[in-house]
């Protein structure tokens, strides 16, 4: 029988306590013992560590110190971006493997230290890209893989959320970041596109800005266009201050177009097959919605767990999701210079000495 893990969970308050606290540490008790806790918020921790009915000795306010007393089997990052890397090298510098929250880092620096570091370490690390495992996101990428509608041609991505009340987005610094949509949300959809299309993506070309209604400090919308290794485009459209047709989280709206009809979800969670009959006439077919994991975060977990077990690599591990980062860094890039940017000059080299 597998020995239950021990977990070290960096990250106390916002949405550890909201979703990995609330819904899915419970759902893995048989298999996971949280061995430490750790928040610089003592309330905070206190409070989380009652939830979880950990012994105070197995709370922490140091990340630094909560490696050095305990021996987790790996840990679990729901820290703010900005100290993710911070919790990345003490996690690397005591060999423990890291699931992490995404993103990576909210720069670009912070990032090619981390693939780095990991690489050089053969330290297991995967991110949290948890959209990908929704049941209409499941039904449309397995529609597109079964090769029904033929080839993709292009995808449109859509989010639009109405954040225009200050501090409306609970995230984190967002509204004083400089590209709080890019940075902080984007990561989803970019690598939605990746996902979809089955590719890395080798250019972007796109534009961020800051409405002048919006309370946002830094750019808050952008309007990208990917071209994807394998041919297929991509536009993306991103809008934090929608004041009407709204498409936030888990409600975005996806179309491929492809060569024998086009697929779409929106908001309804409903899929939406368009093609022609041999009459030449419009059909529409709407698919059943495949069923799915109670969250993103549960099929992940799963499969980390599975990995530090000897099987394989989950599906975002740091190998694939490098590559979903560095088009948001290289969307940044053009919008800075008006240019279009390979994204695959971002991916970080391995040999470099750290
Ligand atoms: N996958 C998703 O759908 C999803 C949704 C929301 C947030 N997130 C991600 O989860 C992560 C956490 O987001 P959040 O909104 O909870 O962030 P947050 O700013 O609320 O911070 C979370 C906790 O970290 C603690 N903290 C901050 N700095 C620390 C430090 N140096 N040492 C110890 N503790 C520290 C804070 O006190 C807080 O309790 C982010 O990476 C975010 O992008 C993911």
């Amino acid at each position: 029988m597998k020995h239950k893990k021990n977990v070290l969970l960096l990250g106390a308050g916002g949405w550890s306590r909201e979703h990995w606290i609330a819904n899915v540490i419970p759902s893995f008790t048989d298999e996971l013992t949280i061995c430490g806790l750790v928040d610089k918020n003592k309330e905070i921790l206190n409070d989380s560590g009652k939830v979880l009915k950990i012994d105070k000795k197995h709370l922490f306010t140091s990340i630094e110190l909560a490696f050095k007393s305990t021996r987790p089997d790996f840990c679990i990052v729901v820290l703010p971006p900005h100290v993710h890397s911070t919790a990345y090298e003490i996690a690397a510098k005591n060999n423990v493997p890291i699931l992490s929250e995404k993103p990576i880092s909210d720069n670009y620096e912070d990032c090619q230290k981390t693939y780095q570091l990991i690489k050089a370490k053969k330290l297991k690390m995967a991110v949290i890209q948890n959209y990908r495992y929704e049941g209409p996101i499941m039904t449309l990428k397995k529609i597109l893989d079964s090769g029904e509608l033929g080839k993709i041609d292009y995808i449109v991505a859509r989010y639009a959320s109405d954040y225009r009340k200050a501090k409306s987005w609970d995230v984190g610094s967002v509204y004083d970041m400089k590209e709080p949509l890019l940075l902080e949300g984007s990561i989803h959809h970019l690598d939605m596109i990746r996902y979809l299309s089955n590719s890395n993506c080798k250019t972007v070309q796109g534009i961020s800005w800051n409405p002048k209604w919006s309370t946002f400090t830094g750019n808050s919308s952008t309007l990208s266009l990917f071209l994807m290794e394998n041919g297929v485009k991509a536009i993306y459209e991103g809008n934090s201050n929608e004041a009407g047709n709204i498409n936030r989280w888990h409600q975005e709206y996806y179309r491929v177009e492809c060569e024998k009809g086009s697929i779409t979800v929106n908001r309804d969670k409903t899929v939406r097959i368009y093609t022609r009959d041999s009459n030449g006439l419009p059909t529409i077919r709407i698919p059943p919605i495949l069923s799915a994991p109670p969250s993103g975060h549960h099929k992940i977990l799963r499969d980390f767990i599975d990995w530090i077990d000897g099987g394989k690599e989950p599906e975002t591990s740091l190998n694939d999701n490098i590559q979903s980062a560095m088009m948001v860094f290289a969307a940044i890039d053009s919008n800075e210079k008006s240019a279009t940017i390979n994204v695959q000059t971002f991916l970080p080299t391995t040999n470099k000495k750290i």
